[in-house]
């Protein structure tokens, strides 16, 4: 936790940029896995957490705009509480720590609230225990709950533009992450199950302090993007596509995806993809700085990989064609990256258009740049990912090819040689400057020669 006068400088900006009326922030609660008292990790909300900086469940913090006051609101401890779950200080205390000094009980919160005249401000939800709170908070059906778009707007400009303080931190953050990977390429051999790799890497993310950031992709059926199934016994010939980021217990995440042959040494097929992959994050890097959209960055990358795709034999035609009819979505069906920050996918929560979109950059309905979920201008210091790929999913390749789709820029036949082929993506982490960026995952080996000598 930052010290208390960041969270009051935070709010303050917050409550200026609002102008008017109450908000409400509502932290996380536990939610159980099988029944109540076997909960999933307690994982504080983002907004709560950038707010007030408390990673306690089960409080709610209230501004009035118009005169300034802030409320912490949450239940005093229990003697049964205490003796489960040890002493916690009174709640006065604990709001102290993130410089607020009233609080409240959930009781005297609703009162306030159903009482109230000026507009309250609250936060989309995005888990069922959240709207009922807010719901009974409210006084209303939680069916007809209208999140602020206006608190919306002004927590997305001030999140995603990162402080040196919080740039600091992911850079921390980025040691250990860097160390897993490294682990991960050294600790890879045929014969062994993705999972007793997994195992290697969550050994050092505890013993480092950290958690995974979001559940891991560690698999040799690197074509399934999100692929969270570790039960494969890997061979040699086969790719490791490896995306895996840890947070810290200040919240700060990374998302770092390299892939990697488990024999240590790329075919001569292999290595085309991946110096292709390689080719289209270097053109996103040249493309990226404040001012220019990631739409842009990402069709920059995409004319990219048609051209090493082209290369290949696998594209034919018009590459500005190809680019424009969206034929590259068959091979990159995702977007180049998002923003990064306490969230992996930063502030989606708050709803993907919202966070990524603006008035004036809409959101792609084609197949591929649809999946792009920041388009809109870069800022400096955001954070963000850059994270191309080229992936040979046999499923969607067969479909396509069915419909006989864009047979004008597509070789299907010579699809053939690649359908086990798996997939490749190499994400970096950046942060975006004036005139370009700083890549914060630099030390992370990437090119064939350094990829090669940290799998031996
Ligand atoms: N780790 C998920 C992603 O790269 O967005
Ligand atoms: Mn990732
Ligand atoms: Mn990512």
């Amino acid at each position: 936790m930052f010290d208390a006068s960041v969270y009051e400088t935070r709010r303050k900006a917050l409550r200026d940029e609002i102008g008017t009326g109450l908000v409400l922030l509502v932290g996380n609660s536990p939610v159980g896995m099988t029944y109540k008292d076997n909960a999933y990790p307690i994982i504080q909300d983002r907004n709560f957490l950038y707010y007030v900086g408390l990673e306690a469940p089960n409080l709610v913090c209230l501004m009035d705009v118009d005169s300034g006051e802030e409320w912490l609101v949450g239940a005093e401890q229990s003697t049964m509480e205490a003796v489960f779950m040890g002493q916690q200080p009174p709640l006065s205390e604990v709001a102290k720590q993130a410089g607020i000094n009233q609080v409240l009980s959930f009781s005297a919160l609703q009162e306030k609230l159903q009482k109230s005249t000026p507009t309250i401000h609250y936060l989309p939800t995005y888990r069922g225990d959240t709207q009922l709170t807010l719901a009974q908070l409210l006084g209303i059906d939680p069916l007809s709950l209208k999140p602020s778009s206006s608190l919306i707007q002004a927590i997305v400009k001030q999140r995603e533009v990162k402080t040196a303080e919080e740039i600091t931190l992911v850079k921390t953050t980025m040691e250990t992450t860097a160390a897993m990977h490294g682990l991960a390429m050294k600790a890879t051999k045929a014969g062994l199950r993705e999972e007793e790799v997994l195992a290697e890497m969550i050994n050092l993310a505890v013993s480092s302090q950290t958690r995974f950031s979001y559940q891991p992709i560690f698999s040799v059926d690197g074509q399934i993007l999100h692929n969270n199934s570790y039960e494969n016994v890997m061979a040699d010939g086969q790719l490791v596509l490896n995306d895996t980021g840890v947070h810290a217990r200040n919240g700060y995440a990374t998302d770092i995806t390299r892939t990697f042959p488990v024999s240590g040494q790329f075919t001569p097929q292999q290595k085309q993809v991946y110096e292709t992959v390689l080719s289209m994050q270097d053109t996103a890097f040249k493309a990226i700085k404040s001012g220019v959209t990631y739409h842009s960055c990402h069709l920059k990358a995409a004319r990219t990989g048609l051209e090493g795709l082209q290369a290949m034999g696998l594209i034919k035609g018009d590459v500005s064609d190809a680019l424009a009819e969206g034929a590259y979505g068959l091979f990159f069906p995702h977007g180049l990256g998002h923003l990064l920050g306490l969230d992996v996918h930063d502030m989606e929560g708050l709803g993907e258009d919202a966070v990524g979109y603006d008035v004036s950059t809409i959101r792609a309905k084609q197949f591929g740049l649809s999946a792009l979920r920041l388009g809109k201008s870069l800022r400096e210091n955001m954070l963000i990912t850059v994270e191309p790929g080229i992936y040979f999913i046999p499923m969607l390749i067969e479909k396509w090819r069915r419909e006989k789709k864009l047979n004008d820029f597509i070789c299907y036949e010579k699809l053939e040689a690649f359908m086990s082929f798996g997939g490749i993506r190499i994400e970096d982490n950046v942060r975006v400057t004036k005139d370009g960026l700083e890549n914060l995952s630099e030390v992370i080996p990437k090119t064939v020669e350094a990829v090669e000598a940290a799998c031996q």
